[in-house]
């Protein structure tokens, strides 16, 4: 059986989730958000107290932790974390995680494992470069700055985050060079990745031009 595997990657805030969630839904795949994944590692490594320099003991923690994708909630150890992951803390300090390479090597693992078994399509910073190098379909999303700061803006707002615009220029500039610089399987468009520049562009503009892409490819 031939498996269907989407590969979008891109920086923070490009609309990747969102689009990759309708996506799925008009084709069937399963939904793999890999940014919730390190999120959900760093929400647990913050909750018990772990110094990020304690490799062993983080090393500990990660071969007794369970993640799974229910309807499209991460669960962490049994219990939905969807909502929590969310947090600034949480924004705040997944660049450091996800730069340790032992913690990408065991994401990257189950993420394959993921991919061998369903029809997916698959979030995050390295899908079309490492996770899933041979996916036949990759895209990477960009925008500009000052656009993925105004979507961030109004996705805290509306859960009654009050920071200010500047506050997350800041953040989310932070968060790209960290993960942009980091030594193992940095942010990086794929030779073959297509790259489109969601600026100024609809979620339903962005939708059609993948699949159109898509339906090309084919
Ligand atoms: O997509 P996101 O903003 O939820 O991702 C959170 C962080 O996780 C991001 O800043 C970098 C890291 N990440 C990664 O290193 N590799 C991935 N495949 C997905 C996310």
């Amino acid at each position: 059986m031939n498996l269907i595997s989407i590969a979008i990657d891109g920086p923070a805030g490009a609309g990747k989730s969102t689009i990759a969630k309708r996506i799925a839904e008009i084709m069937n795949l399963l939904y793999i958000d890999t940014g919730a994944m390190y999120r959900a590692i760093t929400l647990k490594l913050l909750n018990k107290n772990i110094s990020f320099a304690d490799k062993k003991m983080i090393e500990k923690i990660l071969k007794n932790t369970k993640i799974q994708f229910i309807n499209n909630c991460i669960f962490l150890d049994g219990i939905n974390v969807n909502e929590e992951i969310r947090k600034p803390m949480i924004n705040e300090n997944v660049s450091k995680i996800a730069a340790l390479p032992f913690v990408r090597e065991r994401l990257v693992k189950l993420q394959r494992d993921i991919a061998k078994n369903n029809n997916v399509i698959m979030d995050g910073r390295d899908i079309g470069t490492r996770v899933l190098p041979d996916a036949k379909y990759k895209f990477f999303l960009t925008a500009s700055i000052n656009e993925r700061a105004k979507r961030r803006f109004m996705e805290l707002k509306e859960k009654g985050y009050d920071y200010s615009y500047d506050e997350i220029v800041k953040e989310i500039t932070n968060r790209d060079k960290m993960d942009s610089e980091r030594a193992f399987d940095p942010l990086k468009k794929a030779e073959d990745a297509i790259l489109i520049d969601t600026t100024g562009k609809d979620i339903d503009e962005v939708i059609n031009i993948i699949l159109s892409k898509i339906r090309k490819i084919n």
